[in-house]
């Protein structure tokens, strides 16, 4: 590791550990419910020296990987009096994903989100209201039916898009999605007239929204700082736009209810009442948010991936040459269906690049987990618990060479992830919180490498992207230099 690197981790790692510490110390509930199995092993002392060094110089895989080896599955890092418990491999993780609420939650780990979109949505709400909100996004968003209708939109905006292009040159790849992707957002999410009107303005203000996720922000999301200050000024003025769209929705009679927006406003509760103004505002930003920041990670990182190695971008050319020949240049929802090998590709740039690398859970009440060697152990109430996505969709036992780009693992013949369990595959969470975006992240991410593929020779030019650790969401590091040269895809 070069010295750059070493102190690229230590940054990060320093900030992310004091932002572990202080957000739970925060949300600290008292420790010493009496326990009657034995609990997880600690590491404290020494051993936690040695951990802290391994992930300030080795990064956190690493970390995990020595303590996974000399503790195994389950153990407890102790600091400032604080039980972080880890639970490492899918065979444990039942409880994590699939508990009660009130025995298990997210605590207080994403308050940061709060000024970012509201307090009337997400983590601002109690959790019946939340999970009522889910079903309004999930309504919205993960229905064949709802999905259906954002294809040909989608095909419009990427087609507009690329036909800006010239013949031949060499673009950032991570920039050009990023903004063809809030195209996309902006269009399936608020409607054309928005689109059409306001992309700019729009554009430029999520930029600054942006800033919530700044670590920092993470850190301390009230504290007078430029940064928070940038993001609450963002945050008022996409309210006073988005309360303004929503008044005239709401008085005119004549609108093309296809839109996610338009799917908030008419959501009612359970108990018959509509979404306020301030709620659908703040649904709407959370969506864009989701729609557009992880899906360009997700996308570049499958880019970089596809055409660092032959044989998987000749895989989904070969793909979309057998579709143009089934179906010429049609493209609708069962066509996207068909893209077994450009879904895998994506999914597999998820497994070796999770937005999330570790998830975090708060323990309102005791639980026991059985790890696959046999040993049973009993996490106290007060505990948190931490999830190594990272670390967990690397475990050679469940995917064969992990550190190899291979999307024909999750093909039909492998399916490495469904043989390693429920829980083996984590990008877009499970159970109780998997993410509502997950089939929508796929159809347009679909549609534009479809798209790229089928019109264009691409070349990368800069070298594989490192990760940026840097980001809450780890993105490739600096621009992705990709060649590309039009092309009529040979179906012969
Ligand atoms: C590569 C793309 C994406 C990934 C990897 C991803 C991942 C995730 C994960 C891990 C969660 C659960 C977080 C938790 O446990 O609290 C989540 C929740 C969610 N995601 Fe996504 N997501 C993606 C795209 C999208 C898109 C495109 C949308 C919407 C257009 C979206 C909307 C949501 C919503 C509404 C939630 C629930 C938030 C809540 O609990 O209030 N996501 N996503």
């Amino acid at each position: 590791m070069d010295v750059t690197n070493s102190a690229v981790w230590f940054t990060v790692s320093f900030v992310l550990i004091a932002a572990i510490a202080i957000k739970i110390a925060k949300g600290r509930t008292m420790l010493g419910s009496r326990c009657t199995m034995p609990t997880p092993p600690v590491v404290d002392g020494i051993s936690l020296i040695r951990l802290l060094h391994l992930l300030l110089t080795k990064g956190l895989r690493a970390m995990i990987h020595d303590q996974h080896k000399s503790m195994g599955s389950v153990f407890t890092v102790s600091f400032f009096g604080i039980k972080l418990t880890f639970l490492v491999g899918p065979e444990i993780l039942s409880h994590f994903y699939q508990g009660a609420e009130s025995e298990i939650s997210h605590g207080n780990m994403l308050d940061f989100m709060v000024p970012m979109f509201g307090k009337e949505v997400g983590y601002g709400v109690d959790f019946t209201t939340r999970y009522e909100q889910i079903r309004f996004y999930s309504d919205a968003l993960a229905r064949p039916s709802k999905l259906r209708v954002h294809v040909d939109p989608m095909l419009e905006e990427v087609e507009d898009y690329f036909a800006k292009w010239g013949q031949d040159g060499i673009i950032d790849l991570k920039h050009e999605l990023g903004l063809l992707l809030m195209l996309i957002s902006s269009r399936c999410l608020l409607g054309k007239e928005v689109r059409d009107k306001m992309f700019d303005e729009i554009h430029t203000l999520f930029h600054e929204l942006d800033n919530g996720m700044h670590i920092s922000s993470v850190l301390f999301p009230y504290a007078p700082t430029p940064v928070n200050r940038r993001r609450d000024r963002a945050h008022s003025k996409l309210s006073e736009i988005f309360a303004e769209i929503v008044r005239s929705r709401r008085s005119s009679n004549q609108v093309e209810k296809k839109d996610v927006l338009q799917n908030l406003i008419d959501s009612k509760y359970k108990d018959g009442r509509s979404t306020t103004e301030r709620e659908v505002i703040g649904m709407i930003m959370l969506l864009l948010f989701g729609g557009k920041h992880n899906s360009t990670v997700a996308g570049t990182w499958t880019g970089a991936h596809l055409l660092n190695c032959a044989r998987s971008v000749a895989a989904v050319v070969e793909e979309q040459k057998q579709l143009v020949r089934k179906y010429g240049n049609h493209v609708d929802y069962n066509v996207l269906l068909e893209m077994d090998t450009l879904h895998c590709s994506i999914k597999e740039a998820l497994r070796m690049h999770p937005p999330a690398a570790i998830f975090f859970r708060k323990v309102h009440k005791n639980f026991t987990v059985q790890t696959k060697e046999g040993h049973e152990y009993e996490i106290p109430r007060g505990h948190t618990i931490a999830s190594p996505i990272l670390f967990n969709s690397n475990l050679p036992h469940i995917y064969k060479d992990p550190d190899v780009y291979d999307p024909s693992r999750f093909g039909r013949e492998r399916q490495e992830d469904k043989i390693g369990g429920k829980f083996a595959y984590a990008a877009f969470s499970c159970g109780r919180h998997t993410c509502v975006g997950e089939a929508y992240t796929y159809m347009q991410i679909k549609v534009v490498w479809s798209y790229l593929l089928r019109n264009f020779e691409l070349k990368l030019i800069s070298p594989f992207p490192e990760t940026d650790w840097g980001k809450l969401v780890p993105e490739p590091k600096g621009k992705v230099m990709v060649g590309y040269k039009r092309r009529q895809l040979p179906i012969t």
